[in-house]
């Protein structure tokens, strides 16, 4: 579990980007922050692997205070995937993902093979393997990123509008993708977008976030779209609520036809 206690970030010339967060994110689950640009999602995320400083109050993972881990004790158990994927350009497909691996002293051949099976979870052609990043297409750069992030198998997952460069039927391919490897995964996940729909789709919760880094909402995606807490909220989700919760309920009940179908006892545990 990653717990932010009165978390408050201020930048050097004052901008206040988080104010008093108090927030839990749950292990083995999808928590994703949303809000509109310059809310403080961003920073929020690099808090968690130190990349930024909190101003005042607590980070903390499973209890343990950030501040008191060194950045690269921390980093080795957090996966990082930034926008527009980050590749190198310089480095195939191959060695991009084998990144971390390399960097923890790994050999070339465990390291290589490692990404070989990564490629293949995360949907990417083997034959891209020795392509460099400017030789693929949006989507497999994105696949990419998630593939490196992933390893060295980190528990937790920062993922900072990992699908947000690609056309929406590309990006809702990829969406599916994530959800079905997280079911295998299960890993911490800290998901930042601005898209209320990917947020409802993936989220287990949900952070909403006001400009000025205020948390306005945390919810599951059931109750923020019911019973939004404010105006805010109201607005950000947007005209279209009723079609929004339809959906939702409708992709649960589908989820739940295919789980019944596969596995009829597990059902009886919900
Ligand atoms: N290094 C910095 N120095 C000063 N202000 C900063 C710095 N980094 C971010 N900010 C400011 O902090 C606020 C929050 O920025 P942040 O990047 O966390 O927002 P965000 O929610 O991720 O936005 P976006 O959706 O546009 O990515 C913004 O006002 C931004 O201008
Ligand atoms: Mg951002």
């Amino acid at each position: 579990m990653i717990t932010f206690a009165g978390v408050t970030k201020r930048y050097p010339d004052g901008t206040v980007a988080v104010d008093h967060l108090d927030l839990e994110v749950p292990a083995g689950r999808i928590t994703v922050l949303v809000g509109p640009s310059g809310c403080g999602k961003t920073t929020s995320l690099r808090m968690v692997n130190r990349m930024v400083e909190a101003t005042e109050g607590t980070v903390a993972i499973d209890g343990k205070n950030v501040r008191d881990i060194d950045p690269p004790t921390l980093r080795r158990g957090i996966g990082y995937v930034i926008q527009q994927a980050g590749l190198f350009p310089h480095r195939t497909i191959v060695d991009n993902i084998a990144t971390v691996p390399y960097l923890l002293g790994w050999d070339k051949k465990k390291a290589r093979a490692r990404s070989h099976e990564l490629m293949e979870r995360v949907g990417l052609d083997p034959k891209l393997a020795g392509r460099y990043p400017a030789q693929l297409s949006g989507g497999q750069q994105q696949r990419v990123g998630v593939a490196r992030a992933l390893a060295a198998d980190p528990p937790i997952m920062l993922m900072d509008e990992p699908f947000s460069a690609v056309d929406p039927i590309v990006r809702a391919g990829l969406q599916e993708e994530f959800l079905r490897l997280q079911d295998e995964l299960e890993k911490t996940i800290v998901f930042v977008t601005h898209d209320i729909d990917e947020a409802v789709k993936l989220g287990h919760r949900i952070a909403v976030f006001q400009v000025g880094g205020r948390l306005a909402q945390y919810a599951t995606p059931e109750e923020l779209l019911a019973d939004p807490a404010d105006d805010f909220v109201r607005d950000f989700l947007g005209g279209e609520r009723g079609i929004k919760r339809l959906r939702f309920f409708q992709e649960l009940d589908a989820e739940q036809a295919r789980d019944e179908a596969a596995d009829p006892a597990a059902v009886a545990d919900r």
